[in-house]
């Protein structure tokens, strides 16, 4: 059964999950081991890479021995477009960190060979010893990452299509639909599955009845973030708007 906190608002559930980040990264340090983390882009997780850099600028908090894989990429953009995710990444939060940038991973979304692609994503990420902690947005369709209604409980990284609630969603970022890529590559559910510790953010009223469903409706393929029910170890961080219909 997944956890669910309450926060005074978005604020305050970054802070809370950046110290949980901050105290995985100390100890992986003191035994002398790499932490590894997942993340996610979309505007929910701003306020909380926001608090990261605010730690590693003013308390010290050094990301030399962090290794981190981003959840999905999209079909096409290459890491310099200003809409890829690796471009997100970039500017939001590994420029003012000192994460060295071989320590950092995004599906490659021009890769021509997708099956490839995502089979490697899914070695480097075993071959790194699994994700210790991974960060999740949740869609208006029920996503995490980008696999949309319906995934399976075992589905793995792998191309993907596009929902059009989400293409339309996403549009406000390229200014026109027809620009949002119809394709992505995405991290599978049971790759988020396998993390070891999962932390979902959910903000705003438009995120009520997702969240709701997500926690109270029989997990299924029809609401991929429904899954995350069978975690041993998830919390969603929710603001009170988006605890509204729970
Ligand atoms: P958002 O997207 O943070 O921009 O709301 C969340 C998601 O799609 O996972």
């Amino acid at each position: 059964m997944a956890h669910v906190l309450v926060h005074a608002d978005k604020v305050a559930a970054a802070k809370a999950v950046s110290a949980v980040i901050r105290d995985l990264i100390v100890a992986k340090a003191k035994a002398g081991q790499t932490a590894v983390l997942g993340l996610a882009t979309g505007s929910t997780p701003l306020p909380l890479y926001a608090e990261l850099i605010r730690l590693h600028r003013e308390e010290g908090l050094s990301f030399r021995n962090v290794v981190t894989f981003n959840l999905d990429e999209y079909e096409g953009l290459a890491g310099d477009h200003d809409q890829s995710y690796r471009y997100f990444m970039e500017q939001n939060l590994f420029r003012s960190l000192d994460i060295p940038k071989g320590n950092t991973h995004v599906p490659a979304g021009t890769a021509c060979d997708h099956a490839r692609t995502c089979a490697d994503y899914e070695t480097a990420i075993r071959n790194a010893g699994g994700i210790d902690l991974q960060v999740l947005g949740i869609g208006r369709t029920g996503h995490i990452g980008f696999n949309e209604p319906p995934s399976a409980r075992d589905s793995r990284t792998r191309h993907v299509h596009l929902d059009e609630v989400t293409r339309r969603d996403n549009s406000v970022f390229f200014g026109d639909l027809a620009r949002v890529p119809h394709g992505a590559l995405t991290m599978g559910v049971g790759t988020i599955m396998d993390c070891r510790r999962v932390e979902l953010l959910a903000f705003g009223a438009g995120k009520a009845e997702i969240v709701r469903r997500s926690l109270r409706s029989a997990p299924s393929a029809d609401c991929p973030a429904s899954w995350l029910q069978e975690h041993p170890a998830c919390t969603f961080h929710l603001d009170p708007e988006a605890n509204s219909r729970l």
